[in-house]
């Protein structure tokens, strides 16, 4: 393989950090007119290690502003132990009611989030640790009499909260990783909680649990709502990590899921991963916006980029459908169209060979109707140059969409890395409807109108590549594909 230039895989319009290693999205929320992107960050490192927040804003979600470390690692008074910062969420505390800031106040925002204590390179204990801050997230406090929450155990971790109106009250989603389960606790303080109920195991308890969110999804075609808890954990098919979500009701204390017959799955591709939602989003936005990490602990530490490592997700708008086999959710990623300029458009194109598009990108989003027709399979090969190509093809036969990374570049910095991700996506009156957001090492497919997604990150060597059309034993027609160049 050659030398990995520095930069070379940064995407251009999903959240990467000026240098060094990022995992989870941490703290996300909207306050005061701009969205709050915090993140678990090693700022001495490009791999994992020295967990701190590091801190981004953004007024539209796509650019950000990149601003100083915001909760650093620290050493405990006696200089015996450390206490990393683990994942959690922040609220804005309106007023100062927990009294955590300042008397005077106005908007008091404070993260909750885990204290993972080590000692002599140790891990001892896991409790949830409050920081507050005063002047909107730039600067930060210990809470003087953290934990807040602690079971002294090792493993009790991500804790998400939010303000649940109708009981005037926090909520507090944490998990008990290697119980698989998710705890619900309230407090009226910030500072004192009280355990609501437990909820699983249930559903994929393939991997632990870790990074739990409980929050509202509005329903497609009518005015009602659900509760979705997501949580990420592993995926039982595929032997890698994945998010799955449960949709329910909640009545302030107990989340009871609807009956469900088989596993959902947020994302079945590779590398989505820790997602959470953005807390207080504006007025005008009905669903919530969830972000997530892209990459698989699987092969994290080795993906070849540098000199960061780690991105997120495009923000994704949820919403449910409710479906014969029940609620199922629907993602799509917020739009992209301030950012972006029309480069191609075809109209009802027959497609019975290999038909390259005659464009070469690497930073893109490309929306597709496809009538599959008499075609066996029929797909889009993406990032391609020689025998480079990353490649989308959808299986008329078995109703499957799958992406096929074998051949997409360096492939080799891990034996976990190389793989063919698959869904069932039906078609809808016979058309399949994709939107892709390619842009360098990062490939989200929305299948359907968002019903089914797969994030996968790719590491063409080429980089530019042509975007080729094809269709094997039969036509299909391309109703209609664009290609809008992503600046
Ligand atoms: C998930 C996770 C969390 C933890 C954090 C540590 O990716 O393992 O459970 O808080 O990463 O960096």
């Amino acid at each position: 393989q050659p030398a990995l230039k520095a930069e070379e895989y940064r995407p251009r319009y999903h959240f990467t950090p000026p240098k060094n290693w990022i995992n989870d999205p941490n703290g996300t929320i909207y306050a005061n007119g701009e969205y709050h992107l915090f993140y678990q960050h090693n700022p001495f490192g490009n791999e994992w290690g020295h967990m701190s927040w590091g801190h981004a804003t953004s007024k539209d979600l796509i650019r950000w502003q990149h601003l100083p470390l915001a909760i650093p690692e620290f050493t405990s008074a006696d200089g015996k132990s450390q206490t990393a910062i683990f994942s959690g969420s922040t609220v804005v505390d309106k007023n100062n009611q927990s009294g955590l800031c300042p008397v005077g106040t106005k908007d008091c925002m404070v993260a909750i989030y885990t204290g993972n204590v080590s000692a002599g390179g140790k891990q001892t204990a896991q409790y949830q640790n409050l920081a507050y801050s005063a002047d909107k997230g730039r600067t930060w406090t210990e809470y003087a009499h953290n934990p807040v929450l602690d079971l002294h155990t090792k493993e009790f971790r991500d804790p998400n909260v939010f303000w649940y109106a109708p009981g005037r009250k926090w909520l507090m989603a944490v998990i008990k990783p290697t119980d698989h389960q998710a705890a619900f606790y309230e407090s009226v303080n910030l500072k004192d909680w009280k355990l609501l109920s437990l909820f699983g195991p249930m559903g994929d308890t393939t991997r632990v649990w870790e990074c739990p969110a409980l929050f509202e999804v509005p329903v497609e075609g009518s005015s009602a709502k659900k509760w979705v808890l997501t949580v990420s954990s592993g995926h039982r098919q595929k032997n890698y990590l994945a998010m799955q979500y449960f949709v329910g009701d909640f009545d302030g204390k107990t989340f009871t899921p609807q009956r469900q017959n088989e596993i959902l799955y947020v994302d079945e591709g590779k590398d989505f991963y820790a997602g959470i939602p953005f807390n207080d989003r504006p007025t005008n936005r009905r669903k919530p916006i969830m972000i997530g990490w892209l990459n698989d602990w699987e092969y994290a530490n080795k993906i070849p980029t540098t000199p960061f490592k780690g991105a997120m997700s495009v923000p994704r708008e949820l919403s449910l459908q409710n479906t014969p086999q029940g609620y199922r959710l629907v993602q799509t990623p917020i739009s992209l169209a301030a950012f972006r300029k029309k480069v191609t458009t075809i109209t009802n194109m027959t497609v019975d060979k290999p038909t390259p598009l005659g464009y070469a990108g690497e930073s893109y989003e490309l929306e597709a109707t496809i009538t599959v027709g008499s075609a066996k399979k029929v797909g889009i090969r993406l990032l391609k140059s020689g025998a480079e190509e990353s490649v989308l093809t959808y299986d008329t036969a078995t109703q499957t969409l799958s992406f096929d990374r074998t051949h997409s570049g360096n492939v080799t910095f891990s034996d976990r890395f190389p793989s063919i991700e698959s869904v069932r996506v039906a078609p809808q009156n016979g058309r399949l409807k994709l939107h892709l957001l390619v842009d360098k090492s990062i490939i989200e497919i929305f299948a359907n109108d968002g019903q089914r997604v797969m994030t996968d990150l790719v590491f063409p060597t080429k980089h530019e590549g042509n975007i080729e059309l094809f269709s094997d034993g039969g036509a299909a027609v391309f109703d209609a594909l664009t290609v809008w160049e992503v600046k």
